[in-house]
């Protein structure tokens, strides 16, 4: 699909889709007005046959309006005139598209007439671009009339050479949040560890660094709780490390992010139930959103000096499996108590953060896991958990997931329920009590991050949507974390 843009007064196509915006009290925007009074009045007509108000994601749809050669003219509710900003004209835009992408039009006309200038436009490409998502890599027969059927996307607007611009610094964002959508989208038997590698080695192109550790590299290091994971598995583990520099000083101390990247999650030993097991082929999400946040800063040539590592695994009953009660000893020194094998995103994680600090000494780390079914318990599919340490660091996030719609809630690290990781043999045990189960897990990571600022992003609930009724997010992978990642570095970390 196609997408470009145009000058407002670019002449109706024929056969297209034709999307106009109408605001509040069904108060048509001036290009509305101009098509409605070119048609003899159809919008204000259907309009008021119908119980459209405005509200943004109404639409009222008119097929083969009198005197334009469109074959549809749809208005889009836009809410209240003064507040529509890039943010909703994304979800607008991405709501044309939804209306129309299988109707067999062709082409998709969004016409923005003299509306405020080049990021508008742009924010609509933008939610269009992530509105068009699918994974159809595996579909050989569906037929072709359930297929997408839009080619081109038209963005008539003021200043159709502007908006190509901001446009062209926004395009990388959204393929950013596809790849992160595809490696989540990916079957297990294709996605593992080491494919999952050779995906991430191919940034490169963007100018990224990218080293991939194995496993003789990670037992070299004293890995004992990430490598654990992997033992059952005959896919052998992998730790990618990628770096970004972009600053101008490429010695500055970096910002980091770590990823959990388990590329299916079994359980273990401590083997989960049939029903939905298949779900935890998403359970790289966090792994997927940091390599989609490196491919966007790298796109966008980011300011900022930036580390971006993935601990890569399986999660695999087996004969050489890891047992419950098995000690193994992290890369820092502290040996665990594996109570549970299913606890074993945490385990992953320690290693991670614990390598990044040591090697790269970073002003922040951020981590983004599937960590806990008791984020979803707690906050629904709709929000993050955010943990942090450092209160600068947690506002900074809440405002980026404020800008971006990704939505985030902060939760507790309460001191008193650290007791509850204490073991009888080790220095601490890998679960803790059924309450509280995903503030455990938090304090379990904070143990591995040498008291430094840090931040953990709880994505159980938002990586993946089976039944999503956002329009931009098209039910399946979401690419959680990517776009608000992008923002914070872009608010706070550049020079
Ligand atoms: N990957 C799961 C968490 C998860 C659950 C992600 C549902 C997405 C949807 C994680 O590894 C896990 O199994 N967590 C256990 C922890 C428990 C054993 C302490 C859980 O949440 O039940
Ligand atoms: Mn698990
Ligand atoms: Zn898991």
């Amino acid at each position: 699909m196609q997408i470009e843009f145009v000058a407002a007064d670019a002449p109706v196509a024929a056969a297209s889709a034709v999307g106009v915006l109408a605001f509040d009290k069904a108060r048509l925007s001036p290009e509305a007005a101009r098509l409605d009074a070119e048609s003899g009045g159809v919008l204000s007509r259907a309009m008021s046959a119908s119980r459209f108000t405005g509200a943004v994601g109404q639409t009222v749809d008119i097929l083969a309006p009198a005197n334009l050669a469109c074959g549809r003219l749809t208005v889009l509710g836009a809410g209240d005139e003064a507040g529509l900003d890039a943010m909703r004209m994304e979800t607008i835009a991405a709501y044309a598209y939804q209306g129309v992408k299988t109707s067999g039009a062709e082409q998709l006309e969004l016409r923005l007439g003299e509306l405020d200038g080049a990021e508008m436009a742009s924010a609509a490409a933008f939610g269009i671009r992530l509105a068009s998502y699918r994974f159809d890599r595996y579909r050989t027969t569906e037929k072709p009339e359930k297929r997408p059927s839009i080619r081109l996307v038209q963005i008539a607007c003021r200043d159709p050479k502007a908006a190509q611009t901001a446009y062209a610094g926004k395009a990388g964002l959204a393929n950013a949040v596809l790849f992160a959508r595809d490696l989540v989208s990916e079957p297990a038997n294709i996605l593992y560890p080491e494919s999952f590698a050779r995906r991430v080695r191919e940034l490169a192109s963007l100018g990224l660094e990218i080293e991939i550790l194995g496993e003789k590299e990670m037992a070299a290091l004293g890995m004992g709780s990430l490598l654990g994971v992997g033992q059952g598995s005959v896919r052998e583990s992998q730790l990618a490390v990628m770096q970004w520099k972009g600053a101008s000083d490429p010695d500055a101390a970096p910002i980091a992010f770590v990823g959990k990247g388990v590329c299916f999650d079994t359980g273990g030993i401590s083997l989960k139930s049939a029903e939905g097991m298949e779900e935890m082929v998403t359970d790289m999400g966090g792994a997927a959103a940091v390599a989609g946040l490196m491919y966007a800063l790298a796109s966008r040539k980011a300011k900022v000096n930036a580390v971006g590592i993935l601990g890569l695994v399986e999660n695999m009953p087996d004969g050489n499996a890891q047992r419950p009660g098995d000690v193994v000893t992290s890369m820092s020194g502290q040996t665990i108590e594996v109570i549970n094998t299913d606890a074993e995103g945490r385990l992953v994680l320690a290693d991670a953060l614990w390598y990044c600090h040591d090697r790269f000494k970073p002003r922040f780390m951020v981590d983004l896991a599937t960590l806990t079914g008791a984020i979803i318990v707690a906050l629904g599919k709709d929000y993050a958990g955010l943990f942090s340490n450092d209160d600068e660091l947690a506002e900074r996030l809440l405002a980026a997931s404020k800008a971006t719609g990704e939505a985030l809630w902060r939760m507790p690290l309460p001191p008193q329920y650290d007791k509850n990781l204490d073991s009888a043999v080790a220095d601490m045990k890998n679960v803790g009590p059924r309450y509280g189960g995903s503030i455990t897990a938090a304090l379990f990571i904070q143990r591995f991050v040498a008291g430094r600022p840090w931040a953990h992003l709880d994505i159980a609930s938002t990586a993946h949507k089976p039944n999503s009724t956002i329009p931009t997010i098209p039910s399946g992978a979401t690419g959680f974390g990517v776009r608000l990642l992008d923002r914070l570095v872009a608010d706070h970390y550049e020079s």
